[in-house]
């Protein structure tokens, strides 16, 4: 093992919200491999930057949250730089700076671009060329979502398509199904709460698969959705893809709330938003909402529709303000 000297890289990565849910683990290893296959689509407007500075003057890592040390994340992110050490065959310590313009651990997937651009920086800064699907399963097993941020439109995490497993890496990963171009869809994120979420995805998962009676039909019917979905996204099917995705969000909270105990990450404002959407599609708006592991919602709707959708959700009581995003692209470096 070697020291490097002073190496900088920067990298830029948006977060994705998946319209099939990823909800639990595989007990099977111990690289966050994901229980279910996911489909996603990667937002513009939310944007994690972040700086890595290997440097041998470091006695450890430090890691820097939207300027402020953050002493509680740093395990996660150095048992990041672990791998990619280990893969460079280095022990060098490393300073990560990374800021994001939308609230952090609010249910806004921030842990899926804060590791993307985590991974493709340590990526550039250590010169190891990894492949799309390398840097997408380093990513993965720090955060299930971020897997996907390394790709742009819509991605998703087959994991029938998943290869043989790897010591450093594991084994899914995802792949791209659509550039964003392909159906420029609008979403607009309503927040209902700035805070961070009581618990985590990871150890509420883990409360899913342990006591949820809901988990095994949750894991039954996801080939179908993927499947379905998947198709429903290339032939650009809107009715049909809002209609599956509401599905599978429900289904997933469905087997969150049925949890012991029950896993309740909505506010009285993330419900009244919910019905107001459905309102809208009910009135001929093509539109369709989904909702992670917070209060926020996101509403996606079909092309040149984002004013109308935004402007009702702006005026669902409790929703204190709209992020109007569009499709955007994977991880980038920026130096
Ligand atoms: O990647 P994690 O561990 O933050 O989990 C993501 C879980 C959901 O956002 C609720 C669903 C998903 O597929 O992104």
């Amino acid at each position: 093992m070697t020291e490097v000297k002073i190496k900088t890289a920067f990298a830029a990565a948006h977060p994705n919200i998946a319209l099939i849910k990823y909800w639990g683990k595989s007990t099977r290893d111990g690289h966050n491999e994901p229980a279910v296959s996911s489909l996603s689509i990667t937002l513009d407007t939310l944007l994690t930057e972040t700086r890595v500075r290997f440097d041998p003057q470091l006695d450890d890592d430090i890691f820097l949250l939207n300027g402020k040390q953050d002493e509680q994340k740093l395990s996660r992110i150095s048992r990041n730089l672990d791998k990619l050490r280990q893969l460079a065959g280095v022990t060098t310590r490393c300073e990560v700076a990374s800021s994001n313009n939308f609230p952090t651990a609010a249910g806004l997937a921030s842990s899926a671009s804060g590791f993307a651009a985590l991974v493709a920086a340590g990526d550039r800064a250590l010169q190891l060329d990894l492949s799309f699907a390398q840097k997408s399963m380093l990513a993965r097993s720090m955060s299930g979502s971020a897997a996907r941020s390394i790709g742009g439109g819509f991605i998703k995490i087959a994991l029938q398509n998943s290869g043989p497993e790897d010591a450093v890496f594991g084994r899914a990963f995802a792949e791209q199904i659509a550039p964003a171009e392909h159906w420029p869809l609008e979403i607009c994120v309503g927040i209902a709460s700035e805070s961070e979420k009581a618990i985590g995805s990871t150890e509420g998962m883990e409360l899913s698969r342990t006591t949820s009676p809901y988990y095994d039909a949750w894991l039954a019917g996801n080939d179908q959705d993927i499947a379905d979905a998947e198709q429903m996204v290339i032939t650009r099917d809107f009715e049909k893809l809002a209609e599956l995705s509401e599905f599978s969000c429900l289904k997933m909270h469905a087997l969150a709330l049925a949890s012991r105990p029950g896993l309740l990450y909505w506010s009285g404002a993330t419900v009244e938003a919910m019905h107001c959407l459905r309102d809208l599609r009910a009135a001929g708006v093509p539109v369709f909402f989904t909702i992670d592991a917070g209060p926020q919602i996101k509403a996606v709707c079909a092309p040149g529709y984002g004013d109308r959708v935004a402007e009702a959700l702006q005026s669902v009581n409790g929703i204190r303000r709209v992020i109007r995003c569009g499709l955007g692209c994977g991880v980038r470096v920026t130096d």
